[in-house]
């Protein structure tokens, strides 16, 4: 099988355009099926949770055609509502799919996203949000059904400010008789997006952004096709000034809005990094002969919160600080995963529940190590370049689900990586 060997202890030195986003595409194209025209998608990222999304557009009747990393979407062909098991199962976040097909055929139907490396993956806030614009929710051992005759405008309340939910009730209200609004909506720049390429269908959204989105839905008329360029990935950027603060040097990353990596740029300057900013480009710079410092506790929030998708990677960038970080993970029961393969580098992380303490050591030591996840996935890098040795990371299925070219993004970064074909 393929491992990606990463030779550690080097300085990274370079510039690169960062991909763009994993969750920005993957609602854009669920929000695609919402037109009955050709939608455009620009700066698609070449990640499989893409490839998989496209082909469950394609099994649903679209025509899909991609032509370097624009995608065009013509949803008028649409015509199958049901998503079978084989794709559910590529890709669990597959449930977004849900509100567009229950807007445009009054119909859809899954088997439920199974419990993923981050524990389980609850559905309960989707289902919820669907009920209330009026849909019929029917849960069997084989999977979910939804149905609607009329979809209807309605006030949600969601008892968590999830992104999923808060998108698949933005998809599904688009097409309700009558207003809709979402309290405790997710405040995530995707989903800012997500508004924007809507409004570029013709659907009236407003307020994402802030807690409260409004839509006034179409009645079951489609929307229009629309356009967008996908942002830059924040989480991916934020992966690569934690290589950078691990490994030490100047790296300058382009194409990611600054602001919506503050939380994590901010625990990398208390750690002794020069972050600097300069519109959409974003430098940091480390001296590898100074040491990084402890910084204080890491809690994990929702947008605008530190990002429980960065947790891994800037703990990865820790593990040789000078004295304790404790991290919070609010977010989700299961993802420190990551912590026993750094462990193997010799990292001294203690773990209770949610919490976990980094207690820095001298330095990292190379391992062979397995991603068990993404974003865990994406820590072991991190952590085998600032670590002595070269690391072998086996497991790459789990970090091309969000990375659309490590060996290539490192590289550009003066790192010295390869990949390797191991028994
Ligand atoms: C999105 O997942 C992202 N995925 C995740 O990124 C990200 O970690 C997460 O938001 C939080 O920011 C995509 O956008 C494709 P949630 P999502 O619904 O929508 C609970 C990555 O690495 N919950 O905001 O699934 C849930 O269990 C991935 O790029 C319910 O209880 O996250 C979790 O504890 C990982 N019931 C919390 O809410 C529900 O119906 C936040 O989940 C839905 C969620």
């Amino acid at each position: 099988m393929e491992a990606l060997n990463i030779q550690g202890g080097k300085a990274l030195r370079g510039e690169l355009t960062v991909q763009g986003a994993k969750n920005s595409v993957l609602p854009l194209l669920a929000a695609t099926l919402l037109g009955s025209g050709r939608s455009v998608i620009r700066n698609c990222p070449g990640l499989t949770d893409v490839t998989a999304s496209l082909d469950i557009l394609r099994h649903l009747g679209c025509s899909v055609e991609t032509v370097g990393d624009t995608v065009a979407v013509d949803a008028g062909t649409l015509r199958a509502c049901e998503i079978p098991e084989a794709l559910m199962r590529a890709m669990r976040s597959s449930v977004i799919f849900l509100g567009p097909l229950l807007a445009r055929l009054g119909m859809a139907g899954m088997c439920y996203p199974g419990g993923c490396e981050l524990g389980p993956r609850p559905i309960d806030l989707h289902l919820e949000a669907l009920r209330a614009l009026g849909s019929e929710v029917s849960e069997g051992t084989d999977g979910l059904r939804c149905a609607a005759v009329c979809l209807r405008g309605s006030d949600i309340a969601l008892s968590l400010p999830s992104v999923g939910a808060t998108e698949n009730a933005m998809l599904a209200a688009t097409a309700a008789k009558g207003v809709t609004t979402i309290q405790n909506a997710a405040r995530e720049p995707e989903i800012v997006q997500l508004q924007d390429f809507l409004r570029s269908m013709g659907a009236d959204v407003r307020g994402a952004g802030t807690s409260v989105i409004t839509v006034r839905g179409s009645g079951g008329r489609p929307l229009d096709g629309g356009e967008v360029t996908v942002m830059g990935d924040r989480i991916v950027a934020a992966t690569y000034l934690s290589c950078a603060a691990a490994a030490g040097g100047e790296i300058c990353l382009k194409g990611v809005d600054y602001c919506q990596l503050s939380p994590v740029s901010a625990i990398l300057a208390e750690a002794g990094c020069l972050v600097r900013s300069k519109g959409d480009e974003i430098t940091l710079k480390r001296d590898p002969a100074l040491p990084l410092k402890a910084v204080r506790p890491v809690r994990t929030a929702p947008y605008p919160g530190f990002p429980t998708d960065a947790q891994a990677p800037v703990m990865a960038s820790l593990c040789t600080a000078r004295g304790a970080t404790m991290f919070v993970e609010n977010m989700f029961s299961s993802r420190y995963r990551h912590i026993d393969e750094l462990r193997k580098m010799g990292a001294d992380i203690r773990t209770e529940g949610r919490v976990a303490v980094v207690c820095g050591v001298e330095r990292l030591h190379a391992a062979a190590l397995e991603a068990h996840d993404l974003r865990g996935g994406a820590a072991l890098a991190v952590a085998a370049l600032g670590a002595e040795g070269e690391s072998t990371i086996y497991g790459l299925r789990h970090i091309r689900r969000g990375y659309a070219d490590l060996v290539r993004d490192l590289t550009a970064l003066d790192a010295k990586v390869y990949l390797a074909e191991k028994e």
